[in-house]
């Protein structure tokens, strides 16, 4: 009984590590800067947003970012640019994105 737990553990450990690993080394953020050209009326060439309804994305974890769009695409979260927007990337567009924007360098400043 133990022994059975414990290799289920073993197991969920590796599969953990597989998923993560694939959401680190998938995104090329170069490939990712240049798809994101459409992005940045909304999102800015940088990731701070243009627009008061748009959320800033720089320096946003990559995990984060890819399971929004995929959510995004998949219709687990709806808007109405964003949904149109995620139907047409792939599996690969998404992990370059958020590559990409992941890699943008934040500093942040906390009021006195
Ligand atoms: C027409 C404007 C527009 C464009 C273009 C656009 N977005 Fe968005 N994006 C939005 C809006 C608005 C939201 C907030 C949606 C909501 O309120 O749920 C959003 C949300 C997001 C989020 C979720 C952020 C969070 O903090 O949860 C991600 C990630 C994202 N966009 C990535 C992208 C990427 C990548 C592209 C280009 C492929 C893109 N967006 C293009 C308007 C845009």
């Amino acid at each position: 009984m133990l022994k059975g737990i414990k290799a289920g553990l073993a197991l969920l450990a590796v599969a953990g590590t597989a998923v993560s690993g694939a959401a680190w080394a998938a995104g090329d953020s170069a490939a990712g800067r240049a798809k994101a050209r459409q992005c940045a009326a909304c999102h800015g060439a940088n990731g701070v947003a243009k627009m008061p309804n748009v959320p800033n994305i720089a320096g946003e974890s990559p995990i984060y970012l890819e399971k929004q769009l995929k959510a995004f695409r998949g219709g687990e979260r709806a808007d109405p640019q964003m949904s149109v927007i995620a139907k047409p990337l792939s599996d690969q567009d998404i992990a370059d994105l958020a590559a990409w924007y992941a890699s943008i360098k934040v500093t942040v400043t906390v009021p006195e």
